[in-house]
């Protein structure tokens, strides 16, 4: 009897076998990675510490009893809880702090749990948006170690943004801490600023000078809103509703200049004299 596929095909057929079913474990496989990296999404991989384990947020609160009793108000415990235990949702202390078995044992030695003002990586592990906003060409030195989030951020107490759902106001003394020169006081202020800083600035990062929201007139604009008086001429209503001064030719400072440039308005914070912001 003789078989119907030479030797030399039959093995070169075997071959074939063999890689198809290398391939197909290797696709099951990367199947498995992939939706394994999809669940750890949802349920975030928390920081993790060599040896330790996670005890849960109670424990914690046994020798940090002024943090534990404020976190159940606050915007992680509030809005990532959704009406379940935080702990179910797996989000309590050890989500930012990593497992705390090594800490709570130790009786709190140095060393044994992560302090999010080190590093801001166990926030990116939930907002990995940030990395990317504080790695633009201007922003706060977060990356380089120079400051932290908990700058500008609540970790344990009510709001996370400081000084958020109060008033602007409120949410501009986080920035004045240390940009004291904004402050003021002013004779003028531009009241754009009780506004709220960010309304100017993207304060995480930004591809624009001084971490600006626009890198040009558009900015004013906003606000300022254009009348067009003489067809192609802009104007500067003056007011925010069109009243008040104004009435200046702009449309041909603009080609060369914004409108913060030094000899328009540089004084764009407010100023002592000028009026019209200019120093
Ligand atoms: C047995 C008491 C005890 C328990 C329980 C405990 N801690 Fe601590 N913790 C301490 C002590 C003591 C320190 C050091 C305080 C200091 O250095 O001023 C500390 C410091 C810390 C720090 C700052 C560490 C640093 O390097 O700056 C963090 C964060 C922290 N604890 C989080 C936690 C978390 C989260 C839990 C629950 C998983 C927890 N602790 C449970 C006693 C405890
Ligand atoms: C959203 C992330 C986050 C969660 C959740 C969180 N922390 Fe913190 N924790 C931080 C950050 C950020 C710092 C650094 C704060 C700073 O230096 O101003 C910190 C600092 C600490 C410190 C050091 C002392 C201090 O006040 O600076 C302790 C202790 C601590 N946390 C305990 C806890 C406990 C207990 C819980 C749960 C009830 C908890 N943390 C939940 C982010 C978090
Ligand atoms: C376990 C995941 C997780 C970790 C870790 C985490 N966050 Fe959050 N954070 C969330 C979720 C979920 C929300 C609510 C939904 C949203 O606005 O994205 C939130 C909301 C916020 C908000 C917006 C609050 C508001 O009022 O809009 C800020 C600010 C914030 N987190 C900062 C931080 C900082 C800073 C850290 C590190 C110290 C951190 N988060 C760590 C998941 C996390
Ligand atoms: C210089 C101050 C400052 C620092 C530093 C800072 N933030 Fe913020 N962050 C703000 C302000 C102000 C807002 C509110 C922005 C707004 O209303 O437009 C905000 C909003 C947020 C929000 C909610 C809105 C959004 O943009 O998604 C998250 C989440 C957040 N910050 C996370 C972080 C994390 C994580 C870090 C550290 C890596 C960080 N922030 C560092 C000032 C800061
Ligand atoms: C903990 C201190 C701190 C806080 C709080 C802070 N900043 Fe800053 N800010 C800095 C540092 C440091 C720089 C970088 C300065 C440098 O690179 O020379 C900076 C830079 C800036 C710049 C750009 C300046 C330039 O020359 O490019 C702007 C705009 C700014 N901050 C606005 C804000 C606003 C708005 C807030 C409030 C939401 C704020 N900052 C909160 C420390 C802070
Ligand atoms: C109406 C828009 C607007 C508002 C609101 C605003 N800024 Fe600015 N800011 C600017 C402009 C435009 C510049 C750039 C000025 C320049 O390059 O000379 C600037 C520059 C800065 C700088 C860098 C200053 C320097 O000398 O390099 C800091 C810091 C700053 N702003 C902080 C703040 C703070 C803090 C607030 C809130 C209290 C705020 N800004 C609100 C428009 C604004
Ligand atoms: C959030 C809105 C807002 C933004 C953005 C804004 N302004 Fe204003 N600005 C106002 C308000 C409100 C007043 C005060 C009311 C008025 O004078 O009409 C004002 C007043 C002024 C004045 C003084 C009034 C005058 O007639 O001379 C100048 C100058 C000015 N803004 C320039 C600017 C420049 C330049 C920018 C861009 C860097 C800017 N503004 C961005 C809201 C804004």
């Amino acid at each position: 009897m003789t078989c119907p596929i030479p030797v030399s095909k039959r093995s070169k057929w075997r071959f074939g076998i063999r890689t198809f079913l290398v391939l197909l474990s290797l696709i099951v496989v990367a199947i498995v990675v992939i939706s394994c990296a999809t669940v750890d999404r949802v349920i975030v991989a928390p920081p993790s510490i060599p040896g330790a384990t996670f005890v849960g947020s109670e424990s914690c609160s046994t020798c940090h009893e002024d943090i534990s009793k404020d976190f159940k108000f606050a915007t992680h415990s509030r809005q990532l809880a959704k009406g379940k235990n935080a702990e179910e949702a797996g989000v309590g202390c050890e989500s930012c702090h990593g497992p705390g078995s090594l800490h709570v044992e130790s009786g709190g030695k140095k060393g044994t749990i992560i302090n999010p003002r080190k590093s801001p990586e166990t926030c990116f592990q939930c907002h990995l948006d940030k990395r990317a906003e504080f790695s633009l060409p201007h922003h706060h030195p977060v990356l380089e170690g120079k400051m932290s989030c908990a700058d500008c951020h609540n970790p344990h107490k009510g709001n996370m943004i400081k000084g958020g759902g109060t008033s602007f106001d409120s949410a501009n003394e986080t920035c004045f801490q240390c940009h004291t020169k904004q402050r003021g006081p002013f004779v003028i202020q531009h009241e754009a600023v009780r506004e709220g800083c960010v309304t100017c600035h993207k304060v995480h990062g930004s591809v624009n000078d001084k971490m600006l929201t626009e890198r040009n007139q558009n900015l004013c604009l906003k606000c300022h809103f254009q009348t067009q008086t003489i067809p192609g001429a802009a104007y500067i209503g003056g007011g925010v509703n069109g009243s008040g001064a104004g009435g200046h030719e702009h449309s041909g400072d603009w080609a060369s200049a914004t409108c913060w440039s030094s000899g328009c308005h540089e004084a764009i914070h407010g100023s002592n004299t000028s009026a019209h912001l200019r120093f």
